[in-house]
């Protein structure tokens, strides 16, 4: 793996109720995001990223970004593997963590639109990505405060 693991930056607070995810169990999901990652359909923009979500209950699913000719119908990895997971089990599921890799090793955080979805299934969810410093830990209320909930 690319990454200096050791360097995993730790933002969370610690009046949030997040649960710690063990390293052991970030490395497997970043391990799944970067084998779904190969599956990406990435032709107009070659950014390949992969994301794997671990749910509660210890199942894990991974996803790819699938682009389109008309670019706006882009789905992100992030998407892809929620989608895929809810395909599967439903929407009952509870995201406890998401990993998400690219091909480039570049600063790559879950895009606007990923967040509010992340949110919707893992509102006490961790993320791990490429942060602007390296690789980084953040609570999904760090990297979407005030998340939408209808009700
Ligand atoms: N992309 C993702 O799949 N996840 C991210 O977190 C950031 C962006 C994809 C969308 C598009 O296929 C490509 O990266 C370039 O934006």
């Amino acid at each position: 793996m690319a990454h200096d693991l050791a360097a995993w930056v730790y933002v969370s607070s610690s009046f949030m109720k997040e649960k710690n995810i063990s390293s052991a169990m970030r490395d497997k999901l970043l391990r799944s995001a970067k084998k779904a990652m190969k599956n990406a359909h990435a032709p107009y923009s070659n950014f390949y990223v992969g994301a794997a979500i671990l749910l509660k209950g210890g199942k894990i699913f991974s996803g790819c970004n699938v682009e389109n000719a008309s670019y706006g119908m882009t789905n992100c990895a992030e998407r892809t593997a929620i989608f895929s997971a809810v395909a599967q089990l439903g929407p009952k599921i509870e995201i406890q963590a998401v990993a998400v890799t690219n091909a480039q090793d570049v600063a790559c955080s879950p895009c606007g639109a990923c967040r509010q979805v992340i949110y919707e299934f893992g509102p006490d969810a961790t993320i791990f990505f490429q942060g602007a410093n390296g690789p980084k830990q953040a609570h999904i209320t760090e990297l979407l405060p005030e998340g939408f909930r209808l009700k």
